[in-house]
């Protein structure tokens, strides 16, 4: 059972649907989410509503992120950020596990609750038995004055806009930035140098440029998405900051497509996933430039060796991936941190024009709801 959301007071825009607009708007989103919260000065993010001072924050020594659905994966992707830039110890619960467990929670652990409605009732669940613990409590929610961003101790509001499609995109890049900030932030409090804090404060700038570019993978995609659309299974590898990424880009495609699809670190296929890799497989293989370039790039050598066709999403100026792959969905090239908010675009277009191809109803998909407020 869940709550439908009328869809009628938000213009499509010339856009055939909701979810390929919201995908458009990413640009747009990504720069609300950050307008006025970067500071050159200071080379650190700003929030004006964490209601806790420097001090207080300075105490926190744990994060637990806690989330449902594709602002899990978001909470995923902050796990890595906040450990990198902040060296913080960082836990990522399901809120559904997480309001029912009881763990040994420390003093000076915070909990952040993301959710893109502030509705979700798991999430909303497990926020109150951290608060009833005494722990503080930050919401990073879109939704303005909704019951999370409400009881929560503070939070971040995420500027995205109304999202309409029950497939989450924009918000969840914009979750995915405003943790990319909030560890820019924790970072800056602790041992991150003022120079590191400028080159990542650059970086975040130049970043919705970059998805205007990474938008020109349409076509291709398109094209692709043709080819492919017949399948029965995906498979969906990443590694790193990117084996979110691989969740979530099985996740919309499942939401809206119907087709089975599992995100995997890209290592694990070989732990039980390839042997569902045949010729009718096709895999996912999201391999930026980076650190773990080549263990990707000999993780796809073992899917080719099985006979599994494979579409890399790959840095433009890759000529390596182009030899070994069926297809390659070029992307701009971008720091490993931000390439999640890249390499995310190709993968909501892919299951877009999938699940139109199969004549699915994209922005509704059978089953699901935009907000689940019942348990
Ligand atoms: C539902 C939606 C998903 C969303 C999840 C969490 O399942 O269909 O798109 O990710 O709820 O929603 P929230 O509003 O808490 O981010």
């Amino acid at each position: 059972q869940a709550l439908e959301i009328e869809n009628t007071d938000v213009n499509l825009s010339g856009f055939p649907h909701y979810m390929l607009k919201e995908i458009y708007e990413q640009p747009e989103s990504l720069e609300n989410a950050m307008r006025g919260r970067l500071s050159d000065e200071d080379a650190t993010a700003v929030f004006g509503g964490l209601n806790l001072s420097a001090q207080d924050l300075r105490r926190i020594n744990r994060v637990i992120l806690t989330a449902c659905g594709t602002s899990w994966h978001a909470a995923l992707v902050g796990e890595y950020l906040l450990e990198e830039l902040a060296r913080l110890p960082v836990e990522v619960e399901y809120a559904s596990e997480l309001r029912y467990r009881n763990p040994p929670v420390e003093n000076g652990t915070l909990l952040f609750a993301i959710t893109q409605s502030g509705e979700t009732a798991d999430t909303l669940a497990a926020l109150r038995e951290m608060k009833r613990k005494g722990h503080p409590t930050l919401a990073i929610c879109n939704v303005v004055g909704s019951t999370i961003a409400q009881e929560a101790n503070g939070g971040v509001y995420l500027h995205a806009g109304p999202e309409v499609g029950v497939a989450s995109t924009k918000a969840y890049t914009s979750q995915v930035v405003t943790l990319t900030m909030l560890s820019l932030y924790f970072g800056r409090l602790r041992h991150l140098s003022f120079e590191a804090g400028t080159r990542i404060i650059g970086q975040l700038r130049a970043l919705p440029q970059l998805i205007r570019e990474t938008l020109h993978c349409h076509d291709e995609v398109k094209r692709i998405a043709e080819k492919y659309a017949h399948a029965s299974n995906f498979l969906y590898l990443g590694r790193q900051y990117n084996f979110p990424t691989a969740l979530e880009g099985a996740l919309k495609l499942k939401e809206i497509s119907y087709i089975h699809a599992e995100g995997y670190p890209a290592a694990e296929m070989k732990h039980g996933p390839i042997a569902l890799v045949d010729e009718h497989t096709p895999s996912v293989f999201i391999m930026p430039q980076g650190p773990v370039y080549d263990k990707v790039m000999s993780n796809l050598e073992e899917i080719k060796a099985r006979g599994g066709p494979v579409i890399a999403i790959a840095a433009r100026g890759d000529s390596e991936v182009a030899r070994l792959a069926d297809d390659v969905i070029y992307v701009p090239e971008v720091t490993e941190m931000l390439s999640p908010l890249v390499n995310i675009v190709p993968l909501q277009l892919l299951a877009y024009h999938i699940a139109l191809h199969r004549g699915c109803d994209v922005d509704k998909p059978r089953n699901l709801a935009k907000s689940v407020t019942v348990e």
